[in-house]
Parts: C-alpha cells; sequence; structure tokens
C-alpha cells in the first residue's frame, strides 16, 4: 500500500483545494488571545494589533477569530459529505483593559462552523499535563476572588452536513482499518485524561519541551487517534494549520494520505528532522496496540472466559465479528519529491506483523507487560 502526504507552505486562506478532495480534517488553530499567537494574528489582519494597544479584548478576540473563518469555509468545500472535522482548541485567559476574562475560543469557533452547516457532535476533553504547585490564579486562599486554572483543551468534533458517510457493506478497507474492542472504549470517551504531552514520543527537534511549546504542537496520540477513529485506509487527512506536522506523521503511522498546509516556511525542516525516525516509531506504535491488545486478552480471559472471535490477520483473539479483519499497516520506505505546490512525500506500508521482529528480551516482555495497559495510543 502506498500513501501520500503534501505540505504547502503558504497561507491556507490562498489555498485551492479541489472540492470534495478530504475525508477527515485535524487542526488546532493558532488559539486567539494567547499572548504567543499576537504577532502571528497581528500579521493577519493588521487591525488586531490596534485593538490590542486599546486593551480593546472584545474587538481584538472577534478580528482574529475573522482571521481564521475564510479556513471554516474552506473546509466546508473541500471536506466530503459526511465528512469530521476535529478541531483542537484551548480557552485564553487574559487582563486587558478593565481586567481578567475567559475569551472562550471553543464558543467562537463551534458557532463559525455551525453556521457553515457543520452538525456539532459530542465533543472531547484531554487534560493537559499540569506541573506547577502553586497553580490557583487570583487572590491566594482568600475568597471570592480567585480563578481555578484551565488545564483542559477541546477537540470539537463536527461532521461537514447532517448526513454520515455511506459505505458499500463489506468495504474491504472499512474493516481492516476496525480498531479493538478496548481501543473503542478508550477512546470514544469524552474525556481524555491519559495524553501526556511531555511524553510526546516524535520530539520536535531542538533541545528541550521549549521548542514544541513555542510550535504549539500538540502531542502525537491526539490525532494519532482522531484518524483512526474518524478516517479509514485510504482516506485523505487535512489540517490546514499543520506546524510541524504531527498530523501528518500520525497520518503516515496510520496509513492514511495527508495534507498540511503552514504559513511559517521553517516549520518544514523541523518535519523533515522529526520524519527521519518515524519507521522506527511507526513499529513501536503498533507492536505496543498489539501487546496491549494481548494483555487486554489475558485479562478478559482469566476475569470472563475465551473471547468468541479470532482475527484474520493476527494470532489473536478479539471481542467481535467487526474487529476480525484489523490489519495495521508498517512503514517500508518514504520518497520525497518537490512540485511547484511544494513537497510531496510517498509512504511504502506494508502489512504489519509482529512475526517478523525479533524475540524481545525477558526484560521488555517484563516492561511490556508493565506499561501496555497505560497504553497512550
Ligand atoms: C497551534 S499551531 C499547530 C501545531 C501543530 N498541530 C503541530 O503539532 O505542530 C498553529 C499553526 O498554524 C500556523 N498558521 C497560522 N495561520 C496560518 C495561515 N493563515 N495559514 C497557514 N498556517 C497558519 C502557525 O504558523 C502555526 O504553526
Amino acid at each position: 500500500m502506498k500513501t501520500t502526504h503534501s505540505v504547502r507552505i503558504e497561507d491556507v486562506r490562498e489555498l485551492s483545494l479541489p472540492a470534495d478532495s478530504v475525508e477527515l480534517v485535524v487542526t488546532s488553530p493558532p488559539y486567539p488571545m494567547i499572548e504567543m499567537w499576537d504577532d502571528l494574528f497581528c500579521s493577519l489582519d493588521g487591525d488586531i494589533e490596534g485593538a490590542l494597544d486599546d486593551a480593546d479584548g472584545e474587538t481584538a478576540f472577534e478580528l482574529m477569530h475573522q482571521a481564521l473563518d475564510p479556513v471554516w469555509e474552506m473546509l466546508s468545500t473541500v471536506l466530503v459529505d459526511g465528512g469530521i472535522a476535529c478541531i483542537n482548541v484551548g480557552d485564553a485567559t487574559r487582563n486587558v483593559g478593565d481586567g481578567f476574562r475567559v475569551f472562550q475560543n471553543h464558543v467562537r469557533i463551534c458557532d463559525a462552523l455551525t453556521d457553515r452547516g457543520f452538525s456539532p457532535l459530542p465533543d472531547v476533553l484531554w487534560r493537559k499535563p499540569s506541573n506547577s504547585g502553586a497553580k490557583f490564579m487570583g487572590s491566594g486562599m482568600l475568597p471570592p476572588n480567585a480563578y481555578v486554572t484551565l488545564e483542559h483543551e477541546y477537540i470539537l468534533v463536527f461532521r461537514n452536513g447532517s448526513s454520515r458517510r455511506s459505505f458499500e457493506s463489506n468495504a474491504d478497507g472499512r474493516y481492516e482499518s476496525a480498531f479493538f474492542w478496548e481501543e473503542r472504549n478508550r477512546w470514544f470517551t469524552d474525556t481524555w485524561s491519559d495524553i501526556n504531552g511531555a511524553e510526546q514520543p516524535l520530539e520536535v527537534p531542538g533541545a528541550d519541551g521549549d521548542v514544541r511549546d513555542r510550535s504549539g504542537a500538540f502531542p502525537f496520540s491526539i490525532p494519532y487517534r482522531l484518524i483512526n477513529m474518524y478516517s479509514v485506509y485510504g482516506d485523505t487527512v487535512f489540517d490546514p494549520f499543520w506546524g510541524t506536522g504531527t498530523t501528518s506523521l500520525a497520518a503516515m503511522v496510520a496509513a492514511r494520505n495527508s495534507i498540511g498546509c503552514e504559513i511559517e516556511p521553517a516549520m518544514a525542516e523541523l518535519f523533515d528532522a522529526r520524519l527521519a525516525s518515524v519507521t522506527e516509531f511507526a513499529e513501536e506504535v503498533l507492536t505496543e496496540r498489539l501487546d496491549a491488545h494481548e494483555s487486554f486478552v489475558d485479562r478478559r480471559t482469566t476475569d470472563e472466559g475465551p473471547l468468541s472471535y479470532e482475527a484474520t490477520n493476527y494470532d489473536l483473539p478479539v471481542m467481535t465479528k467487526q474487529e476480525r479483519a484489523i490489519q495495521l499497516y508498517a512503514i517500508d520506505a518514504i520518497a520525497s519529491s518537490e512540485n511547484p505546490d511544494g513537497t510531496e512525500y510517498t509512504v511504502d506500508h506494508a502489512p504489519f506483523s509482529r512475526d517478523t521482529q525479533s524475540e524481545p528480551s525477558l526484560a521488555e516482555t517484563l516492561e511490556r507487560a508493565k506499561i501496555d495497559s497505560l497504553s497512550d495510543f
């Protein structure tokens, strides 16, 4: 199997993609009213600087969102009917003018998408790791003027239009793309407290977590889960605010096609550096998924007896009929080429099998047994 991944370095508001060319959007825009993105927003609309200088938070917030609106408009055209858009965003707290307040980015983006014909679906909250003991804001121990800290972000989920995508019954790609029953139970909960940003496996290069924080990269597990949850083999995933390319890396590991667009040219170099270890990383991710499933099978068999079905492509039982055809794909080779529109990466995938790997050492086996139930993916 081959997948392609194109990267366009330009303002996404100028990007032209054919209608209905994308089946899933996974993205995280710059967050309005978070100071690290002020300069970028000011470069997108000159009036924003004036509003910030005048301490007019309401106007600055609205203008920043108006700079994002053309992208939401474009998604309604490029996404197929029934295609899913997942928008990761956090609210912003800020002192502007009269005082401290929260700017509810998630509310404004929900309005922008519903106004453009998207149907809101249940969203996910994910909890960011917090590392400060003195994290509360406001007036110490004295009520009532302290504020809770924001330690969560939203993954807003929308369907383009109101009807679900339709598939031929028994469409092979869809059945091969299935996830395990216990993954379903973990991924389709509305609160993800097991996403650890500090353990980003494919580090954004640059010595420490600071570069990742400045780039606004989200943890790999977020796009990887969403791609597995909301797309099938053969689909194309689009990230209009591509950053360091985490969505494309996740699409490669999940063997889906991708398109990314990024306004800042320096990000493409960070992506190439991250790509250097993606083959081994994909193998780790897939091994961990199968190992975690095997541990689940052991626990379940001990507690409730054997599972009812056998997987076709793996020597493992599964809970349901729908999981039988699960097929994971490893990354064999990656080639890149430049074209007038940007860079295109072609990835060769081969069916992934744990049999092709060397036997794990006893220490590795014990280590895996310890960590698999906590698997991030
Ligand atoms: C929150 S970051 C995305 C980080 C990304 N998810 C990752 O894992 O690296 C938002 C990105 O959108 C880019 N961006 C902002 N406005 C843009 C525009 N109009 N066109 C293209 N990219 C834009 C910024 O340069 C930034 O890299």
